[in-house]
């Protein structure tokens, strides 16, 4: 969700760009997979490293963004691929299309700030728009149908546990009793029950309502539903010497990458003491990043939102 710095030629520029495009070992020739193609930053950063006779696959399951990464791309298509689709079907992209393993598998995951920023996609707490936050609009559910229809203690849950919020069980609450006298359809409504919770029980720091609406936007979008699992699955496809970069945007998603390439180097993931650990130890990765790689002062001061950024890699063995 940090991408929103703009090159002198109006393109966005991407988050940590140079540092992922060297953690990733783009070479010529290479066959490389952005899964998150989003505005094509990095993708073009990798198409530059990766000519001649390159080939990169990029996905994105948001129309409106590949539309975009397209025309940006299109000085490279001879050597690009772009699909829409969730990365989730990774393994049955990669089967179909060329049966072969690949170099590299880029993860710049979240939400991107021009979908952020697109007031009609609904993402925002500032926005005067449907309550809609769905990346791929071919989607049926939306935000609203989720506020509007779920229980007020499966809300509270999800609020609880994708936005860390503490006064979820208060907020649910409030949307229930809001709800029964209109349905909540627009983000400015959604913000302004959350905001009067807040102003009984009183807040500091960020916008009350930030953690509401990135638990609802991971809801909706099913964020965390088997990223796990897809990261084990997709690294079966790199070639020995092949690697994953992963950047997440919190702490719930870094954790989720972690432990997936932790998994994968034959390391404890279950913070159990050494002597009462059962973690299966088969050493299959090594770590490249053995903290995660964050964005340095230069590149924050000129884009504050890349501060939640944490950047990991593995390499096949
Ligand atoms: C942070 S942006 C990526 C920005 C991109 N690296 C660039 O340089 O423009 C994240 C993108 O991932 C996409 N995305 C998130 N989850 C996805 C999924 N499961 N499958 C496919 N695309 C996904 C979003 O639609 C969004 O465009």
């Amino acid at each position: 969700m940090a991408d929103s710095l703009a090159n002198p030629a109006g393109e966005h520029v991407p988050v940590m760009l140079k540092e992922a495009l060297d953690l990733l070992g783009c070479k010529p020739g290479g066959l490389f997979v952005d899964a998150t193609v989003g505005l094509g930053g990095h993708a073009q950063g990798i198409l530059e490293r990766i000519r001649p006779g390159g080939l990169l696959l990029g996905i994105d399951r948001d129309k409106e963004s590949l539309e975009k990464a397209q025309t940006r791309l299109k000085p490279f298509s001879s050597s690009c691929r772009l699909l829409h689709d969730n990365f989730k079907n990774l393994p049955l992209i990669l089967n179909n299309l060329t049966g072969e393993s690949v170099d590299g598998i880029l993860l710049d995951l979240g939400v991107s700030s021009y979908q952020l920023l697109a007031p009609e996609r609904g993402f925002s707490f500032q926005s005067d728009a449907p309550l809609d936050m769905r990346m791929d609009r071919t989607q049926q559910r939306t935000a609203a149908d989720l506020v509007n229809r779920m229980s007020e203690g499966d809300l509270a849950d999800v609020l609880y546990r994708y936005g860390e919020e503490r006064l979820a069980r208060r907020i649910a609450a409030a949307i229930v009793q809001e709800r029964t006298k209109a349905p909540i359809a627009r983000c400015l409504q959604l913000t302004e029950i959350v905001n009067r919770v807040f102003r009984i029980r009183g807040h500091q720091g960020i916008h009350p309502a930030t953690r509401t609406f990135q638990a609802l936007r991971i809801a909706v979008n099913e964020e965390l539903e088997g990223l796990e699992e897809f990261l084990l699955e997709a690294f079966s496809f790199l070639k020995p010497g092949g690697r994953i970069v992963a950047i997440a945007f919190h702490s719930l998603e870094d954790r989720i990458v972690k432990r997936a390439f932790r998994r994968l180097a034959g390391l404890c993931v279950c913070e159990a003491p050494p002597e009462l650990c059962t973690c299966p130890r088969q050493t299959l990765a090594c770590l490249i990043t053995t903290r995660p790689v964050t964005p340095g002062p230069e590149e924050l001061a000129l884009n504050p939102r890349a501060r939640s950024a944490r950047m990991r890699s593995l390499e096949r063995l």
